[in-house]
Order: C-alpha cells, then structure tokens, then sequence
C-alpha cells in the first residue's frame, strides 16, 4: 500500500508536468481525484487494511489526495496564464502604426454634370423621364416629325440594329414617351446616353450624353423658354452669363434656336476657346412643332410647349476646362482624380 501510495504520487505528478491544456488537466482530475478516480480508490482501500495501519495509511492516502488537489489548482492557474499571456500577444493593437489609407470614390465628372443639370431643372418644377437606349424609328424619328425621306435622318448618322430598332441617336424621344402618357400641363428633363455612328475624335464619341427639357401648357412662349435657359445658364456658369438665340432648324420644333452663352474663360471679348467669337454653343432648342403635338393627341390649338436639349460632355467640358471629349472615357485615374 505504501508502495502504491509513492506509484500513484509519481504518476500523477509527472502527468501534471506534461498537460497542454484545459482539457487534459480535467480528464488528469478525473483520472486521478473523481469520484471513480485513482485516489478515491485508494483512499476506500484502507479500510480493508489490518486495522493498525488504518490510522497511518488513511491520514497518507488523505494528504496526498490534498496535495495532488493544490498541484492540480496549481497547474491550472500556470494554464490560464500562459493563455493570457498568448492573447495577449496574438490580440495585441499597436496603437503606433501608420493608418491604412483607403481609397475613397467619386463621381465621374459627365455624372457630376448630370447631377448638377438635373438639379437646376428638378428645382424649376421638371420632373425627370427616362427611356429606352434601343428605340424604334417611329420614335426616335418619325413622331418627332422627321420623315424617313428627311434628309435630317443622315444628320444623325444613326446606328441601327438588325431587327430595324435603332441605338437613340438623341434624348428627344423621350418627349413622345413621356407626353404618350402624360396630359398637359407638363414640365419634364430627361437625361442619357445617345449614340451616332461617329469615330471618336476631340469632339465626337460614338455615344454622348444629353439632357432634354419640355415643357407643355397653354401659352406657353418662347419668352418663356428664354427665361428658363436663362435662369440654367446663371446657375451653371455663373451670375454674369449671358444668352443669344441664334435662328435654327431642328424638325420638331419651330421656331428652332442654337443657343449661345457668353465665353465662360473671356466673359465676350474674344479668346482661344470661343474662336475670338466671345460665345459658345450649348444647346438647341424652340417652340415644340404642332406636327409633334398631333403625334402624340395634344390639340396644338390648346397647347403650346418648348423644348431644348443639349450635350452633357460639352456642358462638362466647358465647366472644366477639358478640350478633348475621350478623355472621359479612357478611364485614366490621373485624370479622373482631378475631379
Ligand atoms: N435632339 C437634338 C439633337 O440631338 C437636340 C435638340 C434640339 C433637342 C432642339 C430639342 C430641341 O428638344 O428642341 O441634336
């Protein structure tokens, strides 16, 4: 007994010098202080000792149980620290590196303009349309009162597709759309990509973007048309802008203007990027045709209208400065951070 008593001692504190982890130090209590454990067993032997080694044997098979118990406390506590000190290291937040910079995203200056042209119309009381990029002639052209003998079809040299349908060769379509649906009286902007069977130089791409502004009622004058563009020109250009109509032809409206704001970099007096002209062309417009009218069952005896468009590039490029319109679309981030 008092052999075993030494085995039982050595085993157990030589196993308890080996264990890694929580876990295996209770499974090592189990084995040795459970209540079916080693020990246990041990301790109920001594009652079938002779009993004069009963005291002896009983008060040894006690102390050790105690001691075993204080290493096993021990050794648990060694466990939680050398956890602790694992987090520690592994958890640790250096407070003193450098930050991680993350890029930050922004519009691309044509959705910039857009936003802001939107912006102006939305808050004179248009409400913005959209439509289709695929559109079929019928809208595209001919309810827009350009016949398919016209010679203004070449104009646009249109992209088709193989079923007839055409890429929008501009943003006028939506006009017909929006008054196939609508009653009078109506203001709305519509804003989108066009496309035309032009290669790409400093100042045409094959698609563009416009914005279109309509705007129906009865009475309504080019007095009124002027007074809006006015309004737009100042908010986008600055206080100091000024206008000129210049007499033009657009089929679907009559009569029809190029609209011309004074040079954004001379302010009129004559300089490179107006061509010494001292004005710019930004848009075309007019007084909606009564054939367009009758296209889409307004009585043109009622409802008088006009209507402007103009490209979204040009508007940007002229805000910024940019005399070549691929630079949108290279996707150079030198450039694109300008912005
Ligand atoms: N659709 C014309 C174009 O793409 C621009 C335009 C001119 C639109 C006059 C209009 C307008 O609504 O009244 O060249």
């Amino acid at each position: 007994m008092e052999k075993e008593l030494q085995k039982l001692a050595r085993e157990a504190k030589s196993a308890l010098e080996k264990v890694s982890g929580a876990e295996d130090l209770e499974t090592l209590r189990v084995t040795f202080l459970g209540r079916k454990g080693k020990i246990t067993a041990l301790i109920r032997s001594v009652g079938s000792l002779p009993p004069e080694e009963r005291p002896r044997m009983g008060l040894a098979a006690n102390r050790l149980k105690e001691e075993l118990q204080a290493d096993f406390d021990e050794a648990e506590k060694r466990l939680k620290q050398a956890e602790d000190r694992f987090r520690a290291r592994e958890e640790a937040v250096d407070v003193t590196l450098p930050g991680l910079g993350f890029a930050r995203g922004r519009r691309h200056p044509i959705t910039a303009a857009l936003d802001e042209v939107i912006d102006i119309f939305t808050g004179l009381g248009f409400f913005l349309e959209s439509g289709p990029e695929i559109e079929t002639e019928y809208y595209n052209f001919d309810a827009l009162n350009i016949p398919s003998d016209h010679p203004a079809r070449d104009m646009h040299d249109t992209l088709y597709l193989e079923d007839g349908r055409v890429l929008r060769t501009h943003t006028s379509p939506v006009q017909i759309r929006t008054m196939e649906k609508t009653r009078p009286p109506l203001r709305m902007i519509c804003a989108g990509k066009a496309f035309r069977a032009d290669t790409a130089d400093a100042s045409h791409s094959p698609m563009f973007h416009q914005l279109e502004g309509l705007m129906v009622d009865r009475e309504v004058s080019l007095a009124d048309l002027k007074g809006v563009l006015a309004v737009f020109a100042r908010r986008l250009f600055g206080e100091d802008t000024r206008l000129r109509f210049r007499p033009s032809f657009f089929p679907f409206t009559e009569p029809s203007a190029e609209v011309d704001i004074s040079c954004v970099v001379c302010g009129g007096s004559g300089c490179r990027l107006c061509s010494r002209r001292g004005w710019l062309e930004i848009l075309g417009a007019g007084m909606v045709d009564p054939e367009v009218f009758k296209a889409v069952g307004y009585d043109p005896e009622e409802w008088t209208g006009f209507a402007f468009g103009m490209g979204i590039e040009r508007i940007a490029m002229l805000k910024h400065g940019i005399d070549d319109i691929r630079l949108f679309y290279e996707n150079d981030l030198r450039f694109l951070h300008q912005f």
